[in-house]
């Protein structure tokens, strides 16, 4: 009898919980929930006037709570409550209704928790304006192992009129400043370092990053930042939060602190005009992807690189291959004896794949320079007269594979795509056509530009079987921002549109040419972001190569991008005065997806010999840099003598890369740290890379080579560098 009576209490309780959530008559006193990783938690909850308030992030273990906290969705009309002095804040919406109303105000409806996998949970919380059926929706997906969350934000109109909306967060948050609030972000800059980091204490006011190009970044914030609490972010130390956006085009990050020292961060697509959003329709921003770290950038960025390597990024589950890029060496200058030639001696160097970049296409307007011929897809019959399936089967002779260049995106005014289409240019009525490298972009937007774009590099694909990879270049901005196509009413929807037809050409390409690698470039690390990520299989960072240069913008991207992801090329770049010995631009790029980018045939002995060795010392190493655990140390601009690890994910081996600068006079003995092994473990130490002509030992000579992981982390490793510009590349292996 009892047993029954307690049954049925159970069965009220739970039925009133559940109306509780999902019921019409909601007690918002009562209501709270969360989702959590291994490590951190967020909780929210429920506000007596229905408005959703962020409660806490914090550690579960409660080893630290974070200053995140405060009302998710407040409106800039009016302050919520009366308390005397309201804060109005900014909020994460603006909306623009037939009538002129722009004022929204969503308020908790329901939430539910669907476990998506045995590692992953997905928070979806929905909310509805206060008078109009306008719904809400904020999504939050937790990746236990990885510690991750992904956040973004859909809108529902079902209003029966279109309504526009300017802005749409996908991240936004408030949090108590008091402590500080230190902001670290990249920018893009076009040729020094590619990747300039830059940071500083957020103070009253507001500051908003942005990035105007439309398609990509450059000369602007990357989207992706980090948040260090109390100091500015360290790597092993700070307790901080690393924010990645998984967009390529124009964003903006916006972080105000107000008197009452609360900070109102978002973070959101930069949009160029008011984008409409049609009755009965929704629509999403992309997702912001975070991390905590309760001690330094260290751990979250490996454990965004992990996260990345899983959920993120196509063809996790294979190597990267040592490439010879054609760009550097010969320009547009690639006839078909010269590349077959310079294929042949790259196969000797020991390079998997050639890469026949920029000038192999266009006829009528042959592609001898930037001006002429983007948009011509078909092979130049007077440089390749045997065709692009000629050059793919003589690099399957050589045992080599065969990689090609495209620029679908964009079109030469002078090309004979131009000629015959000239609607599909993007250009504003009435004005001056404003030009960037001689070219501009198509109108992507429009659904027949789409099918031209994924014919031109399907059609090659099929055409010529074999073809390993595809390098996605895009070298202009979106600079005369009208599509022809959305015409007057919906030119707000422009930039979402072009976005949605380049994510949606690349994806399908990369889904019918599974066994092909793509590389996305923009002028460089235009497009090293995790919205390209996804489609990307690996990203040229800069085409600046100079080695010191590239060690300060690969370490850049390395809180963000894993290696695999990041093509790192040694060139021929500053080669005056002897600088760079090959063995120190060999170890540089070792930092990622190993390649060069030389005109083999120009080529020294000393430079073809130490490719051979450097070639063949990253291949011993390359699955612990692409699939192992990266732990910087002191940085390139911290230190004269900056270095790193990676150790693979089974800590059997690790790789240790350290650097001289230059900017001290040589001999220069230090320790490099090292970090990440397992401290019970014995490991033996070797030096690779050591060219012939270059062989010196930069491991002190004296030193014992095995000991234990706990010793090695201790007492670091001693090197000694005899000369400007030297480096170390050192194995750690485990012995039984
Ligand atoms: C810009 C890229 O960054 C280079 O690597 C090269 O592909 C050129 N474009 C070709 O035009």
């Amino acid at each position: 009898m009892k047993r029954k009576k307690s049954i049925v209490i159970g069965l009220m309780l739970a039925f009133l919980s559940i109306s509780l959530v999902y019921g019409h008559e909601i007690d918002k006193k009562n209501i709270k929930f969360g989702i959590k990783t291994k490590s951190f938690q967020i909780d929210y909850s429920v506000k007596k006037n229905g408005t959703l308030y962020l409660s806490n992030i914090l550690h579960v273990n409660g080893l630290w709570k974070s200053p995140l906290k405060g009302e998710r969705f407040p409106s800039i009309h009016r302050a919520l409550g009366w308390s005397g002095n309201g804060v109005r804040y900014q909020g994460a919406i603006e909306i623009l209704t037939k009538n002129g109303e722009t004022a929204i105000e969503p308020i908790y409806k329901s939430h539910s928790i669907k476990q998506e996998s045995s590692d992953v949970k997905h928070l979806i919380i929905k909310l509805e304006d206060k008078t109009y059926p306008i719904e809400v929706e904020l999504h939050v997906r937790a990746y236990n192992s990885q510690d991750v969350f992904q956040q973004w934000t859909v809108i529902k109109n079902s209003t029966e009129e279109d309504i526009k909306v300017p802005r749409l967060d996908a991240m936004y948050w408030q949090a108590n400043a008091k402590d500080g609030i230190y902001l670290e972000w990249y920018e893009s800059v076009q040729a020094h370092e590619a990747e300039r980091r830059l940071h500083e204490k957020l103070t009253y006011g507001k500051k908003s990053l942005e990035s105007r190009n439309g398609n990509r970044h450059k000369e602007g914030p990357m989207p992706h930042l980090v948040f260090g609490f109390g100091d500015y972010p360290d790597e092993n130390s700070v307790p901080c939060m690393l924010m990645a956006f998984t967009w390529s085009g124009s964003s903006r990050f916006s972080f105000e602190i107000n008197s009452k020292d609360v900070l109102e961060a978002s973070i959101g697509v930069n949009q160029l005009g008011q984008p409409t959003l049609e009755s009965g329709k929704s629509f999403s921003t992309p997702e912001v992807v975070y991390a905590f770290s309760l001690k330094g950038k260290g751990l979250a960025s490996r454990n965004l690189h992990r996260w990345t390597r899983k959920h993120l990024l196509p063809g996790n589950d294979r190597l990267r291959l040592v490439d010879n890029n054609s760009w550097e060496g010969c320009r547009m200058d690639v006839a078909q004896e010269d590349v077959t030639k310079m294929m042949k001696q790259s196969a000797g160097l020991g390079i998997e794949l050639y890469v026949l970049d920029d000038g192999w296409f266009g006829n009528k307007f042959p592609r001898d320079n930037d001006k002429v011929g983007l948009g011509d897809w078909q092979v130049n019959k007077k440089k390749i007269p045997n065709g692009i399936g000629y050059l793919v089967k003589r690099a399957k002779k050589l045992g080599i594979d065969f990689g090609l260049w495209f620029e679908p995106e964009m079109v030469s005014p002078k090309s004979e795509l131009a000629e015959k289409h000239p609607e599909w240019l993007m250009t504003l009525p009435g004005k001056k056509t404003s030009l960037q490298r001689d070219q501009l972009t198509l109108d992507i937007a429009n659904p027949e530009v789409q099918k031209f774009m994924f014919n031109s590099v399907n059609k090659v694909l099929i055409n010529n079987p074999g073809i390993r990879f595809v390098k996605w270049d895009a070298n202009a901005n979106i600079n005369n921002t009208y599509s022809p196509y959305l015409g007057a009413s919906r030119q707000g929807n422009m930039l979402n549109e072009y976005m949605a037809g380049y994510y949606g050409v690349i994806d399908s390409l990369v889904k019918n040419h599974p066994n092909v690698d793509f590389q996305a470039c923009a002028s460089g690390g235009g497009r090293s972001d995790y919205g390209a990520l996804r489609y990307s299989h690996t990203h040229w960072l800069s085409d600046n190569t100079r080695p010191t240069h590239r060690l300060g913008a690969q370490w850049n991207f390395s809180v963000f991008m894993p290696a695999i992801a990041t093509t790192t090329h040694v060139t021929h770049a500053a080669n005056k005065g002897d600088h760079f010995k090959p063995k120190y631009r060999f170890d540089v790029s070792m930092m990622g997806q190993l390649g060069m980018e030389v005109d083999t045939r120009k080529c020294s002995k000393e430079y073809v010999e130490a490719s051979k060795v450097g070639i063949a010392a990253y291949k011993s190493v390359r699955d612990i840099v692409q699939h192992g655990d990266l732990y910087r140390h002191l940085s390139p601009f911290d230190s004269d003598t900056p270095s790193l690890n990676y150790v693979s994910e089974d800590k059997k081996r690790c790789l240790v890369l350290a650097y001289q600068k230059g900017e001290i006079e040589a001999p220069v003995k230090f320790v490099t740290a090292v970090s990440g092994l397992d401290p019970s473990k014995t490991y033996r130490l070797k030096e690779i890379n050591l060219p012939e002509g270059d062989t010196q030992q930069r491991f002190v000579k004296e030193e014992t080579v095995s000991k234990s992981g706990v010793r090695w982390m201790k007492e670091g490793i001693p090197l000694i560098f005899t000369r400007k510009f030297d480096s170390a590349a050192l194995v750690l292996e485990e012995i039984k």
